[in-house]
């Protein structure tokens, strides 16, 4: 079998995309620091611990399981934090970039699908985002991200490497046969913590601002269920093993949630009320993220088929 390096592969959505690789029929190799991934989240082919910007771990995985491509999760990715610590940002997302893309050089891969994120568009000017829209992101993680999808196309114009860029929405659920969960220490997405405000293990919900220029003046996102994600990173690893370019692709249903009917949504599947408070806005917090999908669609015949409110509420509940 296809031995595939998923770095941050014991994280949420690498796990997620190690069961829908091997689903697929390929072996994958979780290479992960545990910084911020779970062992047990790593079931479905081995788990090496090593951080991407070690050289010498990177060697050896690569020689160990000769893989044929790399689906590249590993990284730091809350905004709030990127802030207080931009350094660590950029040494992880960016410089983490340069030291893996020179690893695979150094062993013969040239095959690459990188985890990048909306974020990387900012305040967007114009709604549903295309890939064409302008990125220009307005915190250190986004840029952290972006100067990683700069490094990558530089290193394909000198080289042959095909790269695959995703640019998720917000990514959300846990896999349907509970599996894996939807967790982060600490947990700052919305979905988790609305459920948890409803089961009364954290504290009511603080929404975030209400005076927004949206319908109901709460921020509204674009949520895609982790299994669709894992779904087309196992697409992309096709696409490009068949030759064809390099692509830059947004991962999202095309459809924007507010925060407050995310709130009904959980209160419907709960069965009661969730006790929440508005509160002021967060800083950096665009009104409204959606994407426009069709180019997925058009390239992987992406098509989110577990993204609906239901499905990733009631995904999440049980795996809180
Ligand atoms: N929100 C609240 N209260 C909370 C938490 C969130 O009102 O306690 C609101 C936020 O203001 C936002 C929405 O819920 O409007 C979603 O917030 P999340 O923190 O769940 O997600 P973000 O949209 O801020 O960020 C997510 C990922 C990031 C990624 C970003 C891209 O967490 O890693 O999408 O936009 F960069």
């Amino acid at each position: 079998m296809e031995a595939i390096l998923v770095t941050g592969g014991a994280g949420y959505i690498g796990s997620h995309a190690c069961k829908a690789l091997a689903a697929g029929g390929y072996t994958p190799i979780a290479f992960d620091n545990l910084t911020r991934g779970h062992a047990e989240f790593v079931r479905w082919g081995p788990l090496v611990m090593g951080d991407i910007l070690d050289p010498r771990a990177l060697d050896e995985v690569f020689s160990r399981f000769r893989p044929q491509a790399v689906l590249h999760f590993a990284g730091l990715a809350y905004v709030g934090e990127s802030f207080a610590e931009p350094l660590n940002y950029y040494r992880t997302n960016t410089s983490g970039m340069i030291s893996l893309l020179e690893a695979m050089a150094r062993n013969g891969v040239n095959k690459i699908v990188f985890s990048s994120s909306c974020t990387t568009y900012g305040l967007p000017d114009q709604l549903p985002i295309k890939e064409s829209a302008k990125q220009a992101p307005i915190s250190p993680y986004g840029r952290s991200k972006l100067a990683g999808e700069q490094i990558l196309k530089d290193a394909a114009q000198s080289s042959d490497l095909r790269y695959g860029i995703f640019r998720y929405f917000n990514a959300c659920g846990a896999d349907s046969a509970g599996d894996l969960p939807e967790r982060h220490v600490p947990e700052t997405h919305l979905i988790p913590l609305v459920i948890d405000a409803v089961k009364g293990t954290a504290p009511p919900l603080q929404i975030f601002g209400s005076d927004y220029t949206t319908a109901d003046g709460t921020c509204e996102r674009d949520y895609i269920h982790v299994t669709d994600l894992a779904t087309a990173h196992v697409d992309a690893i096709g696409y490009l093993g068949r030759g064809p370019a390099s692509f830059e692709l947004n991962l999202g249903t095309g459809q924007a949630h507010s925060v407050l009917q995310i709130v009904s949504a959980v209160e419907r599947v709960a069965g009661k009320p969730v006790p929440f408070a508005m509160g002021a806005r967060r800083p950096g917090d665009p009104p409204k993220l959606v994407s426009d999908p069709s180019l997925a669609r058009q390239l992987l015949n992406f098509i989110p088929r577990n993204s609906d409110l239901e499905t990733i509420i009631e995904t999440t509940w049980r795996s809180r």
